[in-house]
């Protein structure tokens, strides 16, 4: 499939993605047993997988979103500009941070100081993908759906400049 001027192959498929997005959400409905968690979605490209995910919550929880952007085109800049910010208080509170796909590690490290630095009781980060070989910032992702190899990713929320986000399934770059 052609997105703009690059072609995709499939890689992760619907199902594969629905039945990743059920195991976590189970995990995080056992782990968080008893607790109020507050969870923080990072726009854009985490919006298909937090709605998802939420969904599939059981617990009493409330849920927030922050607009973070580093990446231009196909490369992550390290450069992280806050376009919308967080308004609520989140002391004392168990944060769990639903990302699309951890790359660099720039975003999460930036988001993750940011509530320890408001003291938070617990933080911890649930993304769907992550790409260990790219990794480049000390970063602890908890909840994990897929590890990738280094390669770009478009669909299900994640875009290749501003494309490709409606996709219900994953395509990787055709190399
Ligand atoms: P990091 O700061 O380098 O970890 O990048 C995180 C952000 O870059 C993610 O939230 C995505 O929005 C974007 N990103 C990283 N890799 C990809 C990819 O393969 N496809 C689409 N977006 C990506």
């Amino acid at each position: 499939m052609t997105i703009k001027d690059k072609n995709f192959v499939p890689y992760l498929s619907s199902e594969e993605i629905q039945l990743k997005v059920k195991a976590l959400a189970a995990q995080l409905n056992k782990d968080y047993k008893g607790t109020q968690p507050l969870f923080i979605a990072i726009l854009n490209g985490s919006f298909m997988f937090a709605a998802d995910l939420f969904k599939e919550i059981s617990l009493s929880c409330e849920i927030s979103f922050m607009k973070l952007s580093s990446y231009q085109e196909m490369a992550s800049t390290g450069n992280i500009k806050e376009l919308i910010g967080l308004n609520e208080n989140v002391f004392k509170r168990d944060v769990i941070i639903i990302e699309d796909i951890v790359d660099t590690g720039h975003t999460m490290k930036n988001v993750l100081d940011q509530f320890v630095d408001r003291g938070v009781n617990s933080v911890e980060v649930v993304s769907l993908l992550i790409k260990p070989e790219a990794l480049q910032n000390k970063v602890d992702v908890k909840y994990i759906g897929f590890e990738i190899p280094n390669k770009f990713v478009v669909g299900y929320g994640l875009d290749y400049d501003g494309f490709g986000r409606n996709l219900n399934a994953i395509y990787q770059l055709k190399s």
